[in-house]
């Protein structure tokens, strides 16, 4: 029997619908994995981290396994801030905090800024994740539709202008993935990031850049938010994930230091040791600059195939965005329910995420689906998207 357990009043979710990991959690054996958001197998770097791993125990012994950590820990953040300068975003020490994941620095950053009063902008779509991170600190969403060329920020100064109007509380926080966003593979422009940054100080709102893709460029990106902002309103996360190995769990935050200093506190992880160690090892070697090169060039040509099955095999009404890079394309199928078209998808042999799980609705979105050609082999790619296009035609009723 369960005892009574006196939970926190500042527990706002009570999710009373199945997560949605659940489901893809029980795919088949064989099942082509077009739903992950995973780096494919074969970049995962696991030889280099194996010969890492003996080289840091050989020549620290039990330093990195201890709660002090390894001597090495420091250079994983004067890595981070080199890459970080490197695309004009220079970050003194004590504005980076390295964290478990660029999902822990949503988290973070959610605690310091977030309770339930806080009113949160968000895209929507967006990522699920994050989602659901905001949503156990608030019920307060302003979301605004993304298009090909990201967030509509022309929407977002609407609600704002209505909001203020009206005397109802404006957002603290825009979260954003302004670059090859998750899920719809779209890049904000250039023109709508400065409309965000101006925005953001005519409303008083910091926002929150998440940049998990950002590397995953296919040619040339606009420079990020946190490049461009002179008043230091941006959060700046990036994350090792997709380029090294999500297992790892290494991310970061850049923000203001008072920020940085409030989220050390919070943050009882007491840092990771091993992770970190491995990490600023594994980096000693890596040649990291070339290896984004090589990913970069392997997803693009992912994503080709990619593209190529969708033209082959979707019929004519379906539509989709083309990514510049990161993981997925987000495509639209007029007439369709994702979420009911899932089980049968599994079931012929291929999974994909339904646009509905990235709208806070959970309903919005339903024509969508968000198809990851980062997983798999471009063979299996193009047999996944042939199974896809014939579950499609069945469930149109063609
Ligand atoms: C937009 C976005 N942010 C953050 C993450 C999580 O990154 P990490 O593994 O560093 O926590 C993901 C992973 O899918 C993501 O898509």
């Amino acid at each position: 029997m369960e005892p009574n357990i006196p939970f926190s009043n500042d527990i706002q979710t009570v999710f009373t619908h199945d997560p949605p990991g659940q489901w893809l959690s029980k795919l088949p054996a064989g099942c082509i994995r077009l739903n992950s958001g995973y780096p494919a197998p074969s970049l995962v770097p696991s030889q280099e981290l194996k010969a890492a791993a003996a080289r840091l125990l050989d020549e620290e012994g039990d330093k990195p396994l201890q709660y002090i950590g390894s001597p090495r820990t420091p250079a994983l953040a004067a890595y981070i801030q080199t890459r970080m300068a490197e695309r004009d975003m220079a970050v003194p020490g004590d504005e980076l905090l390295v964290t478990s994941g660029a999902c822990q620095a949503i988290d973070l950053a959610a605690r310091v800024l977030l309770d339930k009063e806080a009113v949160v902008a968000i895209e929507s779509p967006t990522y699920m994740e994050a989602l659901e991170i905001f949503q156990n600190y608030t019920e307060q969403f302003v979301t605004v539709p993304v298009d090909e060329y990201g967030m509509r920020t022309d929407m977002l100064e609407q609600q704002l202008a209505e909001r203020r109007r009206d005397g109802r509380p404006l957002p603290r926080i825009l979260y954003t993935i302004p670059t090859f966003q998750n899920p719809t593979g779209t890049t904000l422009s250039a023109e709508r990031r400065q409309h965000i940054l101006a925005l953001a100080a005519e409303y008083d709102f910091l926002v929150v850049e998440d940049d998990a893709y950002g590397e995953l460029a296919f040619g040339d990106t606009p420079a990020t938010l946190k490049a461009m902002d002179s008043a230091n309103r941006v959060f700046y996360i990036g994350s090792l994930s997709k380029t090294v190995a999500p297992g790892m769990r290494i991310g970061w935050v850049a923000a203001p230091e008072s920020a940085i200093t409030v989220m050390s506190w919070l943050k009882k992880d007491l840092g990771h040791p091993f992770g970190q160690a491995l990490m600023a090892a594994y980096l000693e070697t890596a040649a990291f600059g070339d290896r984004v090169r090589r990913l970069s060039d392997a997803y693009h040509s992912k994503r080709d195939a990619m593209l190529a099955a969708l033209a082959a095999h979707l019929p004519e009404s379906a539509s989709w965005y083309v990514p510049e890079g990161g993981y997925f394309v987000w495509v639209n199928i007029p007439g369709i329910d994702a979420a009911k078209l899932l089980p049968e998808a599994m079931e012929a042999g291929v999974a994909f995420v339904p646009g509905q799980y990235f709208f806070l609705d959970r309903e919005s979105g339903a024509g969508c689906l968000r198809l990851s050609f980062s997983y798999e082999s471009e063979e299996q790619i193009a047999e996944g998207i042939r199974i896809l296009g014939a579950a499609v035609t069945k469930a149109l009723g063609k």
